[in-house]
């Protein structure tokens, strides 16, 4: 534990009091930014803002947006906001439902997708139950128990958000409807397509409408053309490699197109200043009611509670604190007492993080361009308690604060615990069961589908003159193969892109990955050396054309009876 250290190094007890923020407050909390929370996980540069009942208390850029250009970070600096996006289509969804149905309240958010969807979109998921029951409340709080997909997302192998939405429908039972917790980027993508076509509009529209309302003018999203990358606000992202923190391809960013409201959203420390005020006030922007603050309080009630063990079994325990559940593309949490809304965001190696604190209206944010997950102490959870702490006028020094903390950064796996019933995923069904020992490439090349994860090419690799085979998922995503020595179907891919760069954003060593061609017409896909990724069966010549439109038959009635 570093903790000795930071007593050691920091001997001055820094004192504030009352609920005054001033000059000296802020310059604590500059110390906790740059000498802890940045130094310790080697964070290039940062937005930061802290807001408390309508009055940005602070907000502005640490560190560098561009390392390499030499240009500092500041409170218009753009960052991938990553998962904090759910909560803005959480807020799409009530505020679209309540104009269109003002009269049903909250159960408006219990009533079945397939009832509110326009006669144009024909809504479906793996099972009828599912599609005939499934709400925009069991979506925003991941209680569906669909699964989250698989390795679409960091190949980017989907061509639209339409299709991600569309492909949905092929996610596979994790668990029991409503009694289990998967954390669900597909459906949450799906939430916003649905409320988008709901609206007779556009998710982009509807995002860029509602940011430009709340006066957000440099929020945007994350497009395919990949405009925003030239914007000179936009932050280079970083990832550490052999220690050396090194530039991320800006380009592997852009693959969250195909998922907007699962995570595309763009925005400033300014610009979130806005945003957590517009939640703290309830709706309320200069004097405007944007969405009514009964609506807003839909937002903040618990969907999918979590078995809350309060931190109780900790060491120290003198903090209580932890996940009460989910709440509408948020989460509700309980730290010291205090209620508080948050949700993080990461989409490699942007990591960053919103905490609401409902009673007091403080709010802060923090979001850093690397160099990838940040684990350690401290975290941003604990930096952002710390700043919401020293604002209240806590009269504890820095260390004071922080060692009171330091078993509140656990990783997200703590959430394990919640996951409820799991079911065992459904077994991978091949569709010919002829096994081949050797590989022709000829026998090989060719177009291979999955429901969900979409199509892989098997192709001669052009750089070699059309005599090595290569795979291609994606602009992002393509490598050539290399025959596995000992293993006559199992080739390696040796990526022809910056794929790998995702990797780098992990503490983890970077995976290999392999195509095996063992079974006659399939290609499997596996990922390898750290067990994050199943394996992926893609058959050959399956297209979305393939796949039935509705995938479970005439007379089924339940997940029961669902086969792939
Ligand atoms: C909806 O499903 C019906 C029947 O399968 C089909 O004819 C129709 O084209 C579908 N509509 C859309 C918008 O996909
Ligand atoms: C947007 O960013 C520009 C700098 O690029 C800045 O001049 C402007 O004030 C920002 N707008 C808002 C509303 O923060
Ligand atoms: C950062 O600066 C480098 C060097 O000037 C440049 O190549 C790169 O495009 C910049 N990144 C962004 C996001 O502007
Ligand atoms: C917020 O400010 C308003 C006045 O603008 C005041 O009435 C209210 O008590 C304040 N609330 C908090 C929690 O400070
Ligand atoms: C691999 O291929 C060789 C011939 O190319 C064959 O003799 C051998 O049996 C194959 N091995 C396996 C495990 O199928
Ligand atoms: C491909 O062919 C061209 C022209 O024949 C040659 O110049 C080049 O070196 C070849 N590349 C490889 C990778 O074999
Ligand atoms: C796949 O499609 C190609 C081209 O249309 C065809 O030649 C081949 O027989 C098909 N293979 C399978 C397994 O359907």
């Amino acid at each position: 534990m570093k903790l000795k250290f930071f007593v050691v190094l920091i001997a001055s007890s820094l004192l504030t009091e009352g609920l005054a923020f001033n000059a000296e407050t802020e310059l604590i909390i500059d110390e906790l930014i740059e000498n802890y929370f940045m130094r310790y996980n080697r964070i290039p540069g940062l937005g930061v803002s802290v807001v408390r009942n309508g009055t940005v208390l602070m907000s502005k850029g640490y560190g560098m947006k561009n390392v390499t250009a030499g240009l500092p970070s500041d409170g218009n600096t753009l960052f991938a906001i990553g998962s904090i996006t759910k909560s803005f289509v959480a807020i799409l969804v009530v505020r679209t439902l309540n104009e269109l149905y003002p009269d049903r309240g909250s159960a408006i958010l219990d009533i079945p997708l397939a009832e509110l969807i326009p006669d144009t979109v024909n809504f479906t998921l793996s099972d009828r139950y599912r599609a005939e029951h499934t709400t925009f409340r069991d979506i925003l709080t991941h209680r569906t128990c669909l699964s989250n997909g698989g390795v679409h997302l960091i190949l980017g192998s989907l061509p639209s958000a339409s299709e991600y939405a569309y492909r949905s429908r092929y996610l596979p039972e994790i668990c029991e409807f409503r009694n289990g917790f998967e954390y669900n980027n597909h459906m949450l993508s799906l939430a916003g397509e649905t409320i988008a076509a709901i609206a007779g509009t556009t998710l982009q529209d509807l995002v860029t409408d509602f940011a430009n309302e709340l006066g957000m003018e440099n929020t945007t999203y994350v497009d395919f053309d990949g405009s925003y990358e030239s914007s000179p606000d936009m932050s280079q992202p970083y990832v550490l490699r052999d220690d050396v923190l090194v530039e991320f391809d800006i380009f592997q960013i852009r693959k969250v197109h195909m998922a907007l409201g699962a995570g595309g959203i763009l925005s400033t420390a300014n610009d979130m200043a806005k945003y957590m005020n517009f939640h703290l006030n309830l709706g309320l922007v200069d004097g405007r009611q944007i969405v009514p603050a009964n609506v807003m309080n839909w937002l903040y009630t618990v969907g999918y509670p979590f078995d809350f063990r309060g931190g109780r079994t900790d060491e120290i325990g003198s903090i209580v604190y932890g996940d009460l559940g989910t709440a509408q593309g948020l989460f509700s949490t309980l730290y010291d007492g205090w209620n508080i809304i948050h949700h993080g965001g990461y989409w490699p190696p942007y990591h960053c993080d919103m905490r609401l604190f409902q009673a007091t209206r403080i709010g802060v944010f923090i979001c850093a361009n690397g160099p990838g997950v940040i684990f350690n102490f401290p975290t941003h959870e604990i930096t952002a308690y710390s700043i919401f702490e020293l604002i209240r006028g806590s009269t504890k020094s820095i260390e004071q604060i922080l060692s009171s903390k330091v078993n509140l950064g656990k990783p997200f796996v703590e959430h394990q615990f919640a996951y409820g019933h799991r079911t065992n995923r459904a077994p991978t069904v091949l569709h010919h069961k002829q096994i081949r020992t050797t590989v022709e490439p000829e026998d090989v090349l060719g177009v291979y589908g999955h429901p969900y994860d979409g199509d892989v090419t098997i192709r001669y690799d052009p750089e070699t003159n059309n005599t090595a085979l290569q795979v291609f998922f994606s602009d992002w995503a393509y490598g050539r193969l290399e025959q596995v020595p000992g293993f006559n179907t199992t080739f390696s891919i040796e990526w022809q892109t910056s794929f790998n760069d995702h990797f780098y954003s992990y503490p983890f060593p970077i995976p290999s990955f392999w195509v095996d061609f063992g079974v006659v017409d399939t290609a499997l896909f596996r990922g390898g050396e750290f067990d994050l990724y199943d394996e992926f069966e893609y058959v050959k010549n399956a297209t979305l054309d393939t796949f039935p439109p509705i995938p479970w038959p005439p007379t089924s009635c339940g997940p029961e009876t669902l086969h792939h």
